[in-house]
């Protein structure tokens, strides 16, 4: 099997992105993809930190342009939105569809944008679903790949909310990234 090559795109923490990593040096990923790059659009973040010191390349820019630009450099399968808050234009979209993934931590049918899990806290939801889904030109409008439902009813407060579902993301997007590229 060919291993895909991917370029992770974060904007924050990229604690996504950290497992996605290990997950490729030494786990479920390990056999199954190559990480190329970590692109953030945004220059403090945390993430950037994390990506160099496990030896990934970084790149940082907020135009578009010069993200194709510099993804051109590259033989590109999959593109992996962890933590990316800039909008992708309807054009980037279609250079790469099908090509984009993204987590998104609530159910897609029910909440989309910003804050999934302020939203689950403020409504008081004792479950939620975490969303593993295709990128398309809405904002969490593509196709789902894998959902996951959390109980979430133990979690007092927000902090502690989201503390708990990254956990949960963190093990199920790297499961259903190894899954789909070994399928695809
Ligand atoms: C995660 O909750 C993810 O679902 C959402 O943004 C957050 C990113 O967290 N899209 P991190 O940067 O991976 O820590």
């Amino acid at each position: 099997m060919n291993k895909k090559n991917i370029v992770i795109f974060i904007s924050g923490n990229g604690s996504n992105m950290e497992k996605i990593i290990f997950e490729s040096k030494t786990g479920i990923l390990k056999d199954v993809c190559n990480i190329l790059c970590v692109i953030s659009n945004n220059k403090n973040a945390l993430g950037l930190k994390k990506a160099g010191l496990l030896n990934i390349k970084t790149f940082v820019s907020n135009s578009e342009n010069e993200i194709i630009n510099i993804l051109k450099n590259y033989n590109i399968d999959y593109i992996i939105l962890a933590g990316f808050m800039k909008i992708l234009s309807p054009y980037f979209v279609s250079l790469y569809k099908n090509k984009i993934i993204n987590i998104h931590p609530a159910d897609t049918n029910e909440y989309k944008g910003k804050n999934g899990y302020k939203w689950a806290f403020e409504n008081s939801k004792k479950i939620t679903k975490i969303t593993v889904h295709y990128v398309d030109e809405g904002i969490d409008t593509g196709e789902i790949i894998k959902q996951k439902e959390i109980n979430i009813s133990n979690c007092q407060t927000l902090d502690e909310l989201i503390s708990f579902g990254l956990i949960q993301e963190h093990n199920f997007y790297s499961n259903v990234l190894a899954e789909l590229f070994r399928k695809n």
